[in-house]
């Protein structure tokens, strides 16, 4: 006698059921049982070799007496008929093993048109080859650069995956819409209700795996998303000085970094100007072009400390204002906040300070391209501080910056 059951399963494994149904999980077309479960977890194989990297499993609390054989029939959280199982296996733990056969297509959820199975995607792909992007969170600058440039040289369809699953889902199909608008027309997003593993590392091979299925060439994880911004003394936090040589942008720098050293409870990074160019920008030049790049790679390693709650403080010149707008974006994009401070000291003051000669040489037309002198610099209008040290003592101009740090709640 075989009996048929009812059963809700939760959010998790209905995600699981879903992509088990769509063929997202192929070559599973089931939940796993003891042996399978056994060989992933020791080998990342299934019993019989197959590689798969992350258990998928269903439980049924023991009220619930199914015996091998047994069907079950699985609903949504509606009540409306999945699938059914056919029970091959029932652990003691509660755990039901089977394969699953779907009962029409899943039309729960938002999104319910973009999620394609894999035999539709590689349908549409017609054998060219795709760039699978995999998201929990939206695709920042860095990543969209990446996704152009892999695509482009592979001549590759891109394919956005956002993982919608749970509350944030919408949200990440909402971040693959937007990141398609900015990428080549022909992008595809199909939406894929895959639950995070608990292990990165088995995550992401899971990640490859779907991907794989959906015909991708390449698969590229997009980056984790950035939880929600926290309190700002939490949160990353970029300081860039910007001024002319001799503005005193350095020194403020400086003794900044040396008091928050003091104060002891934040990580700082150091960038400054001179510094970063006798090894992060060594062999850059003066000229538009090395000067942007220069800026550019300081604001790169500023988002990246930032990125994972780090205060930077960075103290070039930064002459062009479109340059400092990018870094304050590349900053902003990964969740931290951007102080721009415009060390404001006129150039006749720098001029007559002159404390590294060069300004002298430059009027001697012995530097070319001398910014304030041969070279321009662009008056920032979208400073949060400006300071002329003309009549400000290296203190106070430091309190000045201090005050605001602390006024903003990033120090405390
Ligand atoms: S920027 O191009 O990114 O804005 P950066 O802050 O790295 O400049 O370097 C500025 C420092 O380089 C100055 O403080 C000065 O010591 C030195 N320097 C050498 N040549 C020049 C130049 N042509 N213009 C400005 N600074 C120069």
């Amino acid at each position: 006698m075989t009996a048929n059951h009812e059963w809700t399963p939760d959010a998790r494994e209905l995600a699981d059921l879903e992509l088990l149904l769509s063929g997202a999980f192929h070559p599973l077309t089931g939940f796993l049982g003891h042996d399978d479960l056994h060989a992933v977890h020791e080998r990342g194989t299934l019993a019989d070799g197959t590689p798969w990297p992350a258990p998928v499993t269903l439980h049924l609390p023991e009220e619930h007496a199914a015996r091998a054989g047994d069907t079950v029939t699985l609903l949504d959280p509606e009540g409306a008929a999945l699938a059914v199982l056919t029970v091959t296996e029932r652990g003691l733990d509660g755990l039901v093993a089977g394969p699953v056969e779907g009962l029409g297509p899943a039309e729960h959820g938002p999104f319910a048109r973009l999620r394609l199975g894999p035999a539709d995607v590689r349908k549409e792909l017609a054998d060219r080859p795709a760039l699978a992007v995999t998201m929990r969170g939206p695709l920042d600058d860095l990543t969209l650069s990446e996704i152009l440039a892999t695509a482009e040289e592979l001549e590759a369809v891109t394919v956005l995956l956002p993982l919608a699953y749970g509350e944030t889902g919408p949200s990440v199909v909402r971040a693959a819409l937007k990141a398609r608008d900015k990428l080549p027309v022909g992008t595809m997003v199909v939406s894929v209700p895959l639950a995070p593993r608990e292990d990165p590392a088995i995550d992401l091979e899971l990640r490859e795996h779907v991907a794989d299925t959906y015909g991708a060439t390449e698969h590229l994880a997009g980056p984790e998303p950035i939880t929600l911004p926290g309190p700002p003394h939490r949160r990353g936090l970029v300081v860039f000085f910007t001024g002319l040589s001799g503005s005193g942008k350095s020194t403020i720098a400086r003794a900044l970094r040396d008091s928050l050293l003091e104060l002891g409870t934040r990580t700082i990074t150091y960038l400054d100007g001179d510094v970063v160019r006798h090894l992060l920008s060594k062999g850059l030049t003066f000229a538009k072009a090395d000067r942007d790049l220069n800026i550019r790679r300081i604001g790169f390693v500023a988002a990246e400390a930032a990125r994972h709650g780090g205060l930077a403080i960075c103290a070039p010149i930064a002459p062009y204002a479109a340059t400092r707008e990018e870094v304050r974006h590349m900053v902003e994009s990964v969740g931290a906040d951007f102080l721009l401070v415009h060390i404001a000291t006129p150039l006749a003051e720098c001029e007559r300070r002159d404390r590294k000669g060069l300004y002298a040489k430059a009027r001697a037309g012995l530097i070319p391209e001398f910014t304030g002198i041969s070279d321009p610099y662009e008056e920032p209008d979208d400073a949060d501080l400006v300071i002329d040290t003309t009549h400000l003592s290296i203190e106070a101009a430091t309190s000045r910056v201090l005050d605001t740090l602390r006024s903003g709640g990033w120090i405390r």
